[in-house]
């Protein structure tokens, strides 16, 4: 088998409400999930034996800090799973695969990088091992990994209710360019839930489509991401990203994505995103600038990054 490769792509949270609280700890969310061009990149080789085992390499800008030989890590982990699914004797037959991650997004920022990269392992995996498991129950497994898994599955805009796994159609969105900033930092997931204020926010009315980025923008004004201020109080610098965002020229929105501290911003194109995004020169931030992809459509790729 020659390699295969898959975009494992930004999603980034619009507005996110925490609506209630489970009895195992987990949250009720309502959020609205994007995709940005910004991605890492997987790519797919036949290993020399048998049994399925994943071997995992990893390599770009965010590599350094990751080990390529952890079982935590979830690439490795989605291959476990679909073992585990298939059951011993089944999975005695898979091919082995070496799976090389190119880390191109920053690790634990709150634009489910690691989520994307194990929905892209589970269809890199599906394709490699010629697997073809019902949607429901890919969903229940992509879940068990995380609760970003199964949105990233298909990698188009939706709205995440239950614990981020219950996914149902999202407005159409307009044309707009977005700005992605990371000051460096990353912020704990848990750690971040637990220090947010123990209150619950609504759902979100949302209409059918945005015309235009002025509605989209009225829209998503009136909501809030919920861990915002729990993730600036952990890590200060995000308040720092926020303000230099709304100062950006022709900045519609700001605001963080997911559990921070990756932060987001509208603007009203593309070109429009990329000449702020150049005004932002801080030498520790990743910066990223391009297309927010529209609901249903072709996602960029990964080579409209600005800078690293
Ligand atoms: O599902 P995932 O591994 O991404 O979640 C990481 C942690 O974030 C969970 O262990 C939990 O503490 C918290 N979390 C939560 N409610 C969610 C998603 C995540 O409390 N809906």
């Amino acid at each position: 088998m020659s390699s295969v490769h898959e975009l494992a792509h930004a999603k980034i949270n619009l507005y996110l409400h925490v609506t209630g609280r489970r009895d195992d700890g987990y949250h009720l969310l309502d959020s609205l999930a994007v995709f940005a061009g910004a991605a890492d990149e997987l790519r797919l080789s036949r290993g020399a034996g048998l049994g399925g085992h994943v071997d995992l390499h990893i390599e770009g800008t965010f590599s350094p800090g990751l080990r390529d030989d952890s079982a935590d890590n979830l690439i490795v982990r989605a291959g476990a799973l679909l073992r585990e699914h298939l059951g011993a004797e089944a999975a005695r037959h898979l091919p082995d695969v070496r799976i090389v991650l190119r880390k191109e997004l920053p690790v634990a920022s709150g634009i489910g990088g690691g989520s994307a990269d194990a929905a892209a392992a589970l269809r890199l995996l599906l394709r490699a091992w010629n697997l073809s498991i019902p949607r429901d129950a890919l969903m229940a497994l992509a879940t068990r990994l995380g609760a970003d898994v199964p949105v990233c599955l298909d990698q188009l805009s939706a709205r995440m209710e239950g614990i981020g796994e219950e996914l149902s159609p999202a407005p159409t969105l307009p044309p707009c360019g977005m700005i992605l900033v990371n000051c460096g930092q990353s912020v704990s997931t848990p750690q971040v839930f637990r220090t947010r204020a123990p209150v619950f926010t609504p759902r979100a009315s949302l209409p059918a489509r945005w015309d235009t980025l002025a509605d989209m923008v009225r829209d998503l004004s009136e909501q809030t991401n919920d861990l915002q201020d729990a993730a600036c109080a952990i890590c200060p610098e995000i308040a720092t990203v926020l303000a230099t965002l709304r100062n950006a020229p022709g900045c519609r929105l700001a605001r963080m994505s997911g559990s921070g501290a990756t932060c987001y911003a509208l603007f009203d194109s593309p070109a429009a995103a990329q000449a702020a995004g150049a005004t932002i020169s801080q030498p520790d931030w990743w910066v990223w600038a391009g297309d927010l992809c529209r609901s249903g459509a072709r996602l960029a790729t990964a080579a409209d990054s600005l800078h690293a």
